[in-house]
C-alpha cells in the first residue's frame, strides 16, 4: 500500500507581517515533509491564510480598503515567503476560497442536524486579538490572559455543546496518548478539559466579514470554526468517497504553536467527533521564541523579520539555526551571537571544511574523478556504517518531531567524518601509500554522500550543491539510494569544488 502523510501548518492572520513565528512553523512542517517525501511517501504539505475575522475586517477598514482587496493583497505575503524561505508546501488555502467556504458550510449543517448546535444569546468578554472568548473569571487585570484588550459583547449567537465532549475528549487522550505533543502540553490540555468546558459560541451578528452560517442570514460562522476546517477542505471535504479524500483525511500531523494549542487539541477534535468524523493523529505544539532573551512584540519594535535573517546569514544557515538551535518543543532564544556560532562551528567548521578539504584534495591529486578503493579497513567500515545506519535514528527522531535531535544525531557522524580524517591522515599518504590514500578518500566521499542525503529536508540548496560536487546523480538522492544501491562509482569525473559554507565574518 501507498505510504501517505498529510501534514499541515497553521494558517496565518493576514493582518500582521510574516515574522519569523510564522517562519519557524512552517519550516519545522517543510523539513518533516520533505523528509518524507524522500522516505517514499505520498506527503501533502498544507498551508496558508486565516482571512476572516473582526480583527482582519478592523485592518482592512484601517486600509480604507474592502476586506476581500485587503486579504487579496496581504495574503500573498505569505506566499511570498513561501517561496523566500524555499517551503515545498504542496497546496496553499485561503479561507475565502470557495472550496473552503463549501466545507465549513457542510461541517456547519453536520453539527446542526446531529443537533450540536442551538440558538441562544452570549453575554461576555471578547479579544479581537486572540478572536477568543474569556469569562470574567479568566481575564488577567480586565485582559485576556494573552494580554490582549476585551471587549464587552451581548449578541445573538449559536452556540456548539462542548461542555457535552469532556469526557469523550478525556476518553480520547487516554486511548491517543501521542495525540498531543510534547507530553507537557498534553498535561495542560487534559488538566483543562477536566476541569470542565463551557458551550461554545460559534457565530457572531456585529460584523460581517465572515462565511455566512447556513439558513440564516443574520450570522456569520465564528471564525476559529471557520479556520479549523481548513485543514479538512484541502482534504477534499465533503467529497468524502474521492480518492484525495480517502488518502488525506485524517491528517497525520497539524504542526502550532503553543499559543493555539486549545484551539486544535479542543475544540478541533469535539467539532470533528460531534460531526462524526475522523481526528487528526497528532497535534504537536512547538515553543515561542524570544529576541536576545525579550518578548517579541510589535510594540517593542523587535519583530524579527525572516528576510533580514535570510540576507544577513543566507538561508540554509537560517533554516539550521531555527531548527538544531531549541529543542523542538521548547521556547528559545534568538540571538546573532548565537547565530553566528552555530554557521561558524557547526557549518563553516565542521561539515563545510571537512568537505571542502576532502574535494579539493581530489579534485587536485586523484584528477578530479572518484577516487578508486581498495580494500576497506575497519576503521572505513566503521565509520561507513555509522553514515549508512544514522537513517534508522533520523526516522525515529523526524517521527517525534525532535528536529534538533536530528541535527545532533548528524552532526555526530559529522565529528567522527573529521576525527577520522585525523587519524588516517590522507594527505600524508600521498606519498607513501596511493592505495590507501584512495580508499580514505573515497569513505570519506561515501560518507559526504550520506550526510547530504539524509541533510536534504533541513538545507536543500547546500546539500544538493554538495551531491553535485560529489557527481550524485538527481535521480539517486532519496532514502533508496543510502548504502551500496546508490555508492559512488569509481573514476566518475567530479566538477570543480566550491565552498558550501562560508564562515560568517560581521561586516
Ligand atoms: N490564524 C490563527 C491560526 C489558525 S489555524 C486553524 C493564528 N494565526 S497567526 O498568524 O497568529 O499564527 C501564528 C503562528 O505563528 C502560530 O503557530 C504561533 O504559535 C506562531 N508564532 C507567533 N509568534 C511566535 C514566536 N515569537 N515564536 C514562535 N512562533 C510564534 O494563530
Amino acid at each position: 500500500m501507498e505510504k501517505t502523510f498529510y501534514i499541515t501548518t497553521p494558517i496565518y492572520y493576514v493582518n500582521d507581517v510574516p515574522h519569523i513565528g510564522h517562519a519557524y512553523t512552517t519550516l519545522a512542517c517543510d523539513a518533516l515533509a520533505r523528509f518524507k517525501r524522500l522516505d517514499g511517501f505520498n506527503v501533502h504539505f498544507l498551508t496558508g491564510t486565516d482571512e476572516h475575522g473582526q480583527k482582519v475586517e478592523k485592518a482592512a477598514a484601517d486600509a480604507g480598503i474592502s476586506a476581500q482587496d485587503f486579504t487579496d493583497k496581504v495574503s500573498q505575503n505569505f506566499r511570498d515567503l513561501a517561496v523566500a524561505m524555499n517551503f515545498s508546501n504542496d497546496d496553499f488555502i485561503r479561507t475565502t476560497e470557495p472550496r473552503h467556504i463549501v466545507a465549513a458550510q457542510e461541517i456547519w449543517r453536520r453539527l446542526l442536524a446531529s443537533g450540536h448546535i442551538y440558538l441562544d444569546k452570549y453575554a461576555g468578554w471578547y479579544s479581537v486579538r486572540d478572536e477568543g472568548f474569556f469569562t470574567e473569571s479568566e481575564l488577567v487585570d480586565g485582559k485576556a490572559p494573552s494580554g490582549a484588550p476585551v471587549e464587552w459583547v451581548e449578541e445573538a449567537s449559536y452556540f456548539f455543546d462542548l461542555s457535552k465532549w469532556q469526557q469523550p475528549l478525556l476518553d480520547f487522550y487516554a486511548a491517543h496518548p501521542d495525540f498531543i505533543l510534547p507530553e507537557t502540553r498534553r498535561n495542560e490540555v487534559i488538566s483543562f478539559v477536566s476541569g470542565g468546558l463551557r458551550d461554545l459560541s460559534v457565530s457572531r451578528t456585529s460584523f460581517n466579514w465572515g462565511i455566512d452560517v447556513p439558513d440564516d442570514a443574520d450570522h456569520i460562522m465564528y471564525v476559529w470554526l471557520d479556520a479549523l476546517t481548513n485543514y479538512i477542505t484541502a482534504a477534499g471535504f465533503p467529497d468524502i468517497t474521492s480518492d484525495t479524500y480517502q488518502t488525506r483525511w485524517p491528517a497525520d500531523l497539524h504542526m502550532v504553536g503553543k499559543d493555539i494549542l486549545r484551539f486544535h487539541a479542543v475544540y478541533w477534535p469535539a467539532f470533528l467527533m460531534a460531526a462524526d468524523l475522523p481526528l487528526p493523529k497528532r497535534v504537536f505544539a512547538h515553543g515561542w521564541w524570544t529576541n536576545e532573551g525579550e518578548k517579541i512584540s510589535k510594540s517593542l519594535g523587535n519583530v524579527i523579520d525572516p528576510y533580514v535573517l535570510i540576507e544577513t546569514y543566507g538561508l540554509d544557515a537560517t533554516r539550521y539555526f531555527l531548527l538544531r538551535e531549541v529543542p523542538f518543543g521548547n521556547d528559545g532564544d534568538f540571538s546573532s551571537q548565537a547565530m553566528i556560532n552555530r554557521i561558524n562551528a557547526d557549518l563553516a567548521n565542521d561539515l563545510g571544511n571537512l568537505a571542502q578539504r576532502v574535494l579539493s584534495f581530489v579534485g587536485k591529486h586523484c584528477g578530479a574523478a572518484v577516487p578508486t578503493p581498495g580494500t576497506l579497513n575497519a576503521a572505513d567500515h566503521a565509520l561507513l556504517a555509522r553514515a549508512e545506519s544514522l537513517i534508522t535514528r533520523l526516522r525515529y527522531h523526524y517521527d517525534a518531531q525532535a528536529f534538533h535531535r536530528v541535527l545532533e544525531e548528524t552532526w555526530e557522524v559529522v565529528g567522527a567524518a573529521n576525527r577520522y580524517v585525523d587519524e588516517q591522515a590522507p594527505w600524508s599518504l600521498r606519498k607513501t601509500d596511493p592505495e590507501r590514500m584512495a580508499t580514505v578518500l573515497y569513505t570519506l566521499m561515501e560518507v559526504l554522500r550520506h550526510l547530504a542525503v539524509v541533510t536534504q529536508p533541513v538545507m536543500p540548496q547546500a546539500m544538493a550543491s554538495l551531491l553535485d560536487q560529489l557527481a550524485v546523480p538527481a535521480s539517486a538522492r532519496t532514502f533508496t539510494d543510502i548504502g551500496a544501491a546508490g555508492a559512488l562509482a569509481a573514476g566518475a569525473a567530479l566538477p570543480q569544488p566550491v565552498g558550501i559554507f562560508p564562515r560568517y565574518v560581521a561586516a
